[in-house]
Parts: C-alpha cells; structure tokens; sequence
C-alpha cells in the first residue's frame, strides 16, 4: 500500500454533506433530524445507499445501530471502527456528527483508491440517537453497546408523548430483534477513533487544524416536574399563589449560581427545556418541566453543583409550595482517551506536518462510551466562531479534508496492527 497516495476526495464529501442537511424536519439551512422522524429515517437510508456505492457491507443491530463493513484480509481479528451519528438536535447544523459518518466513509473510499488491503476490517458504525432529544438521554446506541444502559432500561424509555422506545422500535420495524442482543463483545474492535468538529473556538482562535482529544468532560442531565397550582390570572391573589413557572424560574437561576460557585470555568449548566403548563396568558402556571444540562472535566467540582442545584429544588419548592419530582436522567463519569491512541493520532500528525493540539471534549460524545468498549480516542477539526447546536455551524472544507486525511491514516496504522 502507499499511504502517500491517500487523497480525500473533498468536493464528493461536501456534496454528500449539503446533501444530507437537505433531508432535514425543517428546511434549510435548519437541520432538524430526530430519533424515529421521518428525517431520521431517510437520512439513515441516505447513508446506506453511499455505504452501498462504496461496495461495502451493511448491517444494523436492534437499536438501529448501523455497521458499514470494509473487510480486511483477517475478518476474524477484532476490526478497528470509527463512526459518529447523524441524528440532529432541532435547529441544528449539518456538520455535527455528520463530519465524523460521511467523513469515515470518504476515508475508506481513499484508502481503496490508494490501494490499501488492510490486515483488520475497519467499521464505520452510525451509533442511534447520539442527541438527547427524544428520549432526554444522549447517546442510547453507544451506551446500548457498551452496557451502560440496560436492554429493559432503555426498552422503558419514554418519549414527551409517553411513547416508549420499545413501541417506536416496533413502529419501524427494528424489534424483530432482541435489545440484549445489542451489547458487543468484549475484544470485538481492537480500537475506536471518532472524527468530529470541536464544537468550540480554541482550534480556530489559535489556527491549529487538528485536535487530539484526550478527556471527555462528566456530563449529566436532570429532568424536574414542578406541580403548584393553577388558576385566574385576574382572580387568584398574589399572596399564597403556588406559580409552578416561578418556582421553576428561581431554579434555572441556582442552576447557573451553581455552575459559577465551583469557581472553575470548566462547570457549566443549563437548563435547556422549560414547558410550562396550561400556557395561557391569563393563567397561573400550575405545572413546569424542566431539564437542565451540568458538565465538568471533573468529577469533584460537577459533583459539589450537582449536590447543590438538588438543595435548590428542595428549598425553593417548599418555600413556595410547590410539589417537585427530581430525576437523575444520566450522571456519566469524564472519559481518558487512549494513551496509546492519542500518541498514534499525534504522531500521524507530525508524520503529515500538520500543527495539532492536545485538548479536552466539552461536548459528549459516542467515544465516552466506545471507551468502555475498546481503547478510543477522538479527532476534532475547527469550527467557525465554535458554534454549534445551530444552523449557522460551519467547517471549511479545508479543514474537513484535513481531518479525514489525518482518520485515513489512523485507521491504515491501526488496521495494520498485528
Ligand atoms: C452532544 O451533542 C452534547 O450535547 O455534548
Ligand atoms: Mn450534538
Ligand atoms: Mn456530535
């Protein structure tokens, strides 16, 4: 093989990329695809169809997992993967997740071109539902595969319908198959390596092209069901009322007080859905919902504002009498990346003369839970300006191309590993 020759056919990798946006529940440039939408659907046969003018193997496990297979010369060996998702939070962009999906399969496309005959398989998998939206809790394939979420859990999960991912599984034709027989073997990839755009402005702001991800920040999500009570806007008094908006409002501010108290700028919060119940103008909020976001790269300091948004709750709602439900949706650990794996992405970087930088993950991601799978690690391109979760999130092509040079090489190394 010549990995010299390995070039990103980056113009067919762009055209795929504004493709896909294009299959959206809302139009351009908004992109909108969520779990069990129609989007969601038609973007997953998108991908297989690319995946089968590729001439490569698809399969999808029971959770909607996909696996597009690219054999090597020892299929029995533990094959190397990558992958990302495809699924959009609403009012999305088109890069998130997609970069990491279409960007692995344009690798494996190069490395054919360049005549590489790997000794490993390698596998791209489109892990399902990476995004929180349906279900309130993000990543349900990669937590599926590694075990962190149980078969019967996730069965039970319930959509803001009260419809179950075990009655969605059925609608569309997935549940012919078990849910347990989800979880992977031990040993069944010798390594993961996601690509994925930074979601954040330190790669742009210091002109470096490539990100080596070495932790992945402790994520964790509440969900709050306020209950105060209801009534004439014009009729109820304002001393005694039990406004469950305002008990909800004074919330949302001790989540951010929370997020500020640890004193380390790497604690973030928010409270990202507040519904509010009848909804009426002249009518005292008698129900809220909340769900609030905390992140740390550390466990210490996410922990002591996780402890104190709960005491918020309890205090708040009993001062204004207001009934609370507080649930734990998801209270992950931070993630080490690969030593190893990290040390084989920067050397492939040097190899190439590309600058890199060794950096944290803010955001979460499928590698937090491939990591229980196998050794995993993660490369980030730049992102304009480091928005994303919007539909004005941009990466050049340039650096797209870069990215997917720097995986091509990766997963050559890695799938040559005796
Ligand atoms: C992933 O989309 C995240 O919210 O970090
Ligand atoms: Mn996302
Ligand atoms: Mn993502």
């Amino acid at each position: 093989m010549s990995l010299e020759q390995i070039e990103i056919d980056a113009g067919r990798l762009q055209k795929q990329i504004d493709e896909l946006a294009l299959i959206s529940e809302n139009p351009p440039p908004v992109v909108t695809r969520i779990l069990f939408s129609e989007a969601d659907l038609r973007g997953r046969a998108f991908v297989k169809k690319l995946a089968g003018e590729a001439g490569l193997k698809v399969r999808q496990d029971a959770i909607g997992n996909i696996f597009i297979q690219w054999a090597g010369r020892n299929p029995k060996w533990p094959a190397v993967a990558t992958g990302s998702h495809i699924d959009a939070i609403p009012n999305a962009g088109k890069f998130d997740g997609v970069v990491g999906v279409l960007g692995a399969i344009e690798a494996i496309r190069a490395l054919q071109r360049a005549g590489v005959n790997p000794k490993r398989s390698v596998e791209v998998i489109i892990f399902t539902a990476e995004e929180p939206t349906r279900f309130g809790i993000g990543c349900v394939g990669s937590r599926l595969l590694g075990g962190t979420l149980s078969p019967e859990n996730a069965a039970n999960l319930k959509d803001r319908d009260g419809k179950s991912l075990e009655t969605w599984r059925r609608e569309v034709g997935w549940a012919n198959e078990d849910l347990k027989s989800v979880r992977l073997a031990p040993n069944c990839y010798s390594a993961f390596v996601e690509l994925h755009i930074e979601q954040g402005p330190l790669l742009e702001k210091e002109n470096v092209p490539i990100g080596v991800v070495e932790r992945i920040a402790a994520p964790s999500t509440l969900r709050l069901d306020l209950t105060g009570v209801g009534g004439h806007a014009g009729g109820t008094l304002m001393p005694g009322r039990r406004d469950a908006l305002l008990a909800g409002a004074e919330v949302a501010l001790a989540v951010e007080q929370a997020a500020l108290n640890t004193g380390s700028p790497d604690t973030v919060a928010t409270t990202g859905i507040f519904r509010i119940e009848p909804g009426a103008v002249n009518s005292v909020p008698c129900q809220a919902h909340l769900e609030i976001d905390l992140r740390d790269t550390q466990t210490r300091t996410r922990d002591a504002a996780l402890a104190q948004i709960e005491t918020a709750v309890r205090d708040i709602c009993e001062r204004r009498g207001v009934k609370q439900e507080l649930e734990r949706v998801a209270v992950d650990p931070p993630v080490i990346c690969d030593r190893r794996l990290v040390n084989l992405v920067a050397q492939t970087c040097s190899t190439l003369g590309l600058p890199f930088k060794r950096m944290v993950s803010r955001a979460y991601h499928d590698s937090s839970f491939m990591a229980q799978v196998c050794p995993t690690v993660m490369i980030f391109i730049p992102c304009r300006n480091g928005w994303s979760h919007r539909p004005d999130e941009y990466a050049s092509p340039d650096h797209i191309k870069t990215g997917v040079t720097v995986l091509a090489h990766a997963l050559a190394n890695l799938a040559d590993e005796p």
